[in-house]
């Protein structure tokens, strides 16, 4: 739970003789001892639940946890601000401009079961906050969320949202003077909701606070940052044996970010292209003849 800033103690008195203590040489001695202190212990996770939330924001990142959690300890917590179970029912809700969006006619996904409340989930090492229409209904709605946000930061190793859950994160104020990222679609209404954020606009996702602070872009994107995130924790290596279990192939830069552009998010760096090669997680992209 404390464990960022151990490690950062910690770093200061390494040599470089832990180098490929976890086989791969390309990693540094601070990356070779977070990946061993993941490896060894039973990371707690925390997801935030909502109805509203968008499908993908949980069940993408979910997916890649879940096949990792056949070689690595796990414990999933789902918080709400009661137990019990939730659809993505997305209810209707006035934008920021005042026009009212209603779907009465959506899909509603199957039930998420919230095991745990604010009041009595456990100490966590990794919390996920997930985006979905909820963003737009008045904030009194997900004042749990920034509540809760805010009062376990410090305590926990990694932060992470998806989409538009960076508002939660911006509301929570643990964001201020730090920079991150959300969905390009959205973008103007998300980031007014978060004025002391840097917000960079060309990032499929932006990891900031010392590998603390994680958010992606939108929906889909949370999967690339998903892949990036337990590469950080566990090894590329490792993590690229579970993308290629469940035929993934991440984006792995994560200022590609085409979703800028068609958007026209003001600040998008228009001149890279738009297509991006991926193929199978470990696999270097052949060379331009
Ligand atoms: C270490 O990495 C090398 C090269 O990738 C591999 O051949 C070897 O099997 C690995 N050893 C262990 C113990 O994982
Ligand atoms: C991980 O922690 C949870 C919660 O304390 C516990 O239920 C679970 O059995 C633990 N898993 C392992 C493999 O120790
Ligand atoms: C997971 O926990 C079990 C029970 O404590 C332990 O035997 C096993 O070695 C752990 N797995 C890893 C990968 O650490
Ligand atoms: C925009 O992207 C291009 C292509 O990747 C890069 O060469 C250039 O430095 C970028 N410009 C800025 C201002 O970041």
């Amino acid at each position: 739970m404390k464990f960022q800033q151990t490690l950062a103690v910690v770093a200061s008195f390494l040599t470089a003789s832990v180098y490929g203590a976890d086989n791969s040489s390309a990693h540094s001695p601070v990356d070779s001892i977070r990946h061993q202190y993941n490896a060894g212990r039973n990371l707690t996770i925390g997801w935030i639940v909502f109805n509203g939330y968008a499908p993908l924001d949980i069940w993408g990142p979910l997916s890649i946890v879940s096949a990792l959690s056949s070689r690595y300890n796990m414990t999933l917590v789902a918080i709400h601000k009661e137990k019990g179970a939730l659809v993505n029912n997305i209810n209707p809700y006035t934008r920021p401009g005042g026009s009212v969006e209603n779907y009465p006619y959506m899909l509603r996904t199957p039930s998420i079961l919230a095991t745990h409340t604010p009041e009595d989930a456990p100490p966590l090492d990794l919390l996920m906050v997930p985006g979905g229409s909820n963003y737009l209904t008045p904030s009194s709605d997900n004042e749990w969320i920034e509540a809760f946000v805010r009062s376990r930061y410090a305590s926990t190793d990694y932060v992470a949202s998806v989409c538009s859950g960076a508002v939660s994160l911006a509301r929570a104020g643990i964001m201020d003077g730090k920079r991150a990222t959300t969905n390009k679609w959205a973008w103007a209404d998300l980031v007014k909701l978060g004025p002391k954020v840097e917000w960079v606009p060309n990032a499929r996702w932006v990891a900031d606070d010392g590998g603390k602070l994680w958010t992606s872009s939108g929906v889909a994107a949370g999967m690339d940052m998903m892949y990036a995130l337990m590469s950080y924790l566990y090894g590329a290596e490792k993590v690229d044996l579970t993308m290629n279990a469940i035929e993934l192939s991440p984006h792995t830069d994560s200022a590609w970010d085409p979703y800028a552009v068609v958007h026209k998010v003001p600040g998008a760096n228009v001149s890279r292209s738009l297509f991006d090669l991926v193929g199978p997680a470990g696999y270097a992209p052949p060379t331009a003849a």
